[in-house]
């Protein structure tokens, strides 16, 4: 059968800064998800978007094309409201893992339908896997019991979800197209309108170790995925917090999971648990939980209770000890001062050298790679003090973390300006 388009008309259209019609959009996403346009005209005709910009109809199109290219998922028959949270990711961002079930505490359900680590950010499986027993392939049946009885999963997003966001991703992250606010912005959103539920917070980062570096973008981006959710009928807000400095204080997949129970214990650190909180706070409401104190829930331990459920649901065993790597290395202050600088970026990178990410996304992880941080930015430190805890299993690694890590690692004369984490919000 012919064709509707020809693909490269299609491209040349956006090349010379035209506007694409409904069912261009349409056809085109269409026919690269079934192989009749290739790769390097799709390559192609996403620099010409990533140069050329699209308009927010045209977003919209290339959202719902995306969303058509596969299944939806459709958490009507729950006796619950269903909410979640998507962050665009970060360093040491583990929100995900005391989020779900803090808010599930309160007979919310929460279906986070999460993915793996590219790069220097982590991705929430990898995080849990780092619990003996956990799975992250959670049959759909399954999934709706989950969500009656306890209320949170964490689960990997199946392949029939929005496929044409996995092969046009993968596309962009060999092709220098990634950063581009409408690509991003239907990408997140095309999974997140497939996956059904009803409310959604987005956290935005900004910073150094974020996609978005600076705020007029990331706030751009923002706004773009709000207007998608909504038009699509799903309740959304946005967060826009920092992401200069890793969040918390423990980089890599085990740790992680060590300081998240840190928080479900009424602990932690005081970023993590100020973005938790916000984050549950606006999840709540939009599922109709109004005036929830949940610095408490965590602290009474009706959180911990609910994260316990959620892990043996899926096969883990929360009482396990977690592995510690068999290899650390520590780094001290070479002066007195003030931690001036923790980049993000430099600490993501390091962390991901000792071995906590992957480079392609059939590389192994090792669980219990890492960094601690043992004094936060701002504080006062001495001579000789120490500063950080490097975790790997590969001992050759630590050298070429060093090396990144050193570039993002300060210390000054003058105490740095407080820093704030939650810098604006769309609701
Ligand atoms: N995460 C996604 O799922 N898609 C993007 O384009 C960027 C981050």
């Amino acid at each position: 059968m012919a064709e509707k388009f020809d693909v490269v008309d299609i491209i040349r259209t956006k090349r010379d800064g035209g506007e694409l019609s409904t069912d261009e959009i349409r056809w085109v996403i269409d026919a690269y998800t079934r192989g009749v346009v290739g790769d390097e005209q799709m390559a192609a005709l996403n620099m010409a978007i990533f140069i050329r910009d699209m308009d927010r109809r045209e977003i919209v199109d290339w959202t719902q094309a995306m969303i058509d290219s596969g299944e939806t998922m459709n958490f009507d028959s729950l006796s619950k409201p269903t909410t979640d949270k998507h962050s665009t990711g970060g360093v040491g961002d583990k929100v995900t893992l005391p989020l779900g079930p803090l808010v599930s505490s309160y007979g919310v359900a929460v279906p986070q339908l999460s993915g793996r680590g590219l790069g220097h950010t982590g991705g929430t499986l990898d995080k849990l896997e780092a619990i003996p027993g956990w799975k992250a392939d959670v049959p759909n049946d399954l999934m709706m019991k989950i969500l009656e009885d306890s209320g949170a999963v964490v689960a990997a997003a199946g392949a029939g979800l929005a496929p044409a966001d996995k092969k046009i991703y993968a596309l962009r992250d060999i092709t220098a197209t990634v950063d581009c606010i409408p690509l991003i912005a239907s990408s997140i959103m095309s999974k997140k309108i497939a996956e059904g539920t009803s409310s959604l917070v987005l956290d935005v980062k900004v910073g150094t170790g974020a996609f978005m570096k600076e705020f007029d973008k990331a706030r751009q981006l923002a706004e773009t995925m709000v207007q998608l959710g909504r038009d699509a009928g799903v309740d959304t807000r946005a967060l826009l917090t920092d992401m200069n400095v890793p969040l918390g204080r423990k980089i890599g997949n085990g740790l992680e999971v060590e300081e998240s129970i840190e928080v479900l214990q009424g602990g932690g650190p005081a970023d993590l648990v100020e973005i938790t909180c916000e984050l549950a706070r606006h999840m709540l409401e939009m599922a109709g939980v109004h005036d929830a104190d949940v610095e408490e829930a965590l602290k009474d331990g009706r959180a911990m209770d609910s994260w316990r459920k959620m892990i043996k649901a899926q096969g883990g065993d929360p009482d396990a000890k977690l592995a510690r790597a068999p290899h650390t290395h520590e780094v001290f202050a070479d002066r007195d001062g003030f931690v001036s600088e923790l980049d993000a970026l430099a600490l993501g990178v390091g962390s991901w050298r000792l071995g906590a990410g992957r480079a392609r996304k059939e590389d192994p992880v090792q669980l219990t790679a890492g960094i601690e941080i043992h004094a936060g930015l701002g504080e006062k430190v001495t001579k000789g003090q120490k500063l950080l805890t490097l975790h790997t299993e590969t001992p050759d690694r630590f050298e070429r973390a060093l090396e990144s890590i050193n570039t993002g690692l300060k210390i000054g004369d003058e105490k740095p300006a407080e820093r704030k984490i939650i810098l604006d919000k769309i609701v």
